[in-house]
């Protein structure tokens, strides 16, 4: 395994820029998340990392070597698709062995070892002698991961890998990803339009937007201290409730200096006890979601109903068109610029 660096990466395709000064370093054995809204270039960025893609600016390198104009199969990246791409028409063991025998410089022998290493680490043992059409999507995703594993790459990839299974197998392929990570000690970036996989898998989480990095960090921190509204509002589910510091000032009482937006998490907002100050808002529709509720409060100068997360049980759960107060621990309000930066 090595450390992966990108230096000022960019790509453009004719005049239009999709990627721009990407500088990310991804240490030795790192589990390395990136995030972003559809289109922001985080796909353009693996592929640049695998060599699928030509570089326009910047630099790629694993561990001290320098990368960039590699051919592929000389990096010692392995990529693994939302899409599985197997090869319907040979059997497990051979769709995991079949790029090494390509590559055609290991022994017969240490290709057979390598597969039963990676089918027996993803719990494939059983299933080597079967056709993907006799295969779950979770086994298919698994048969795809093991290809990746027998390469024993430097560096893995991972595009949104799990996207195309299930709730029920998403969960389950996310522990052992979980746990091969650990097994393996494997230098990982990996991408994902899932809050959940973002926030649990990750050692660091990259946000992208319009092809740039907005912040990295440690998932927890990113959540708690993000640098700006758009991280704020992107990690979340659902999302931060976003009021402008006029509206915002009964909630919590004084706002930072400076303060011109509030974000509040909708697990933060409460009902004020009676007769005790808070933000006016009138119940407009409950969610009950089993273990918690959703409650939409409409408030006076807001376009939108702040979204209110409780764990109350069921037969306390307030009815829509009820008038209450809403507040927020001050320590729990997050404060915004005029340019969106974080106060504080
Ligand atoms: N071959 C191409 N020619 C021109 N533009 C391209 C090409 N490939 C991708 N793009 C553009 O580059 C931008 C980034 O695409 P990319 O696939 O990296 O986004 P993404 O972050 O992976 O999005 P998603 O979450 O939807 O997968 C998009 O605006 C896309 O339209
Ligand atoms: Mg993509």
């Amino acid at each position: 395994m090595a450390a992966l660096t990108l230096q000022g990466l960019g790509k453009r395709y004719g005049a239009a820029s999709v990627v721009q000064g990407i500088d990310l370093r991804v240490a030795d054995g790192e589990f390395m998340v990136l995030v972003g809204p559809s289109g922001c270039g985080k796909s353009t960025t693996l592929r640049m990392v695998a060599g699928l893609e030509d570089v326009s600016e910047g630099r790629i390198l694993i561990g001290s070597d320098d990368v960039t104009h590699q051919a592929p199969a000389e990096r010692g990246v392995a990529m693994v698709f939302q899409s599985y791409a197997l090869y319907p028409h040979m059997t497990v063991a051979q769709n995991m062995g079949f790029g090494l025998k390509m590559a055609g410089q290991l022994p017969k022998a240490e290709v057979q070892a390598r597969v039963q290493r990676a089918a027996a680490s993803l719990q494939l043992e059983a299933l080597l002698e079967r056709r993907p059409a006799q295969l779950s999507g979770g086994q298919r995703q698994r048969v795809a991961i093991g290809r990746a594993i027998v390469r024993e790459p430097r560096v893995f990839l991972f595009d949104e890998p799990l996207s195309n299974l299930d709730a029920a197998l998403r969960t389950q392929m996310r522990a052992e990803l979980a746990a091969l990570h650990q097994r393996l000690g494997a230098t990982i970036v990996y991408v994902t339009h899932d809050q959940v996989e973002a926030m649990t898998l990750g050692d660091r989480i990259a946000v992208f937007n319009a092809g740039c990095i907005e912040q990295v960090g440690a998932p927890m921190a990113l959540y708690e201290q993000p640098a700006n509204r758009f991280v704020a509002g992107f990690l979340g589910s659902p999302r931060m409730n976003f009021l402008p510091a006029a509206v915002a000032a009964p909630l919590a009482g004084r706002l930072a200096e400076g303060t011109t937006e509030v974000g509040v998490r909708p697990e933060h907002l409460q009902l004020a006890p009676d007769g005790a100050p808070g933000l006016p808002a009138s119940l407009m529709r409950v969610e009950n979601l089993g273990d918690l509720a959703l409650l939409h409060w409409q408030v006076a100068g807001l376009p939108e109903a702040l979204v209110h997360k409780t764990g109350l049980a069921p037969a306390s759960l307030p009815v829509p068109g009820v008038q209450a107060r809403l507040r927020c621990d001050p320590a729990r309000l997050v404060c915004f610029d005029a340019r969106g930066h974080r106060l504080g």
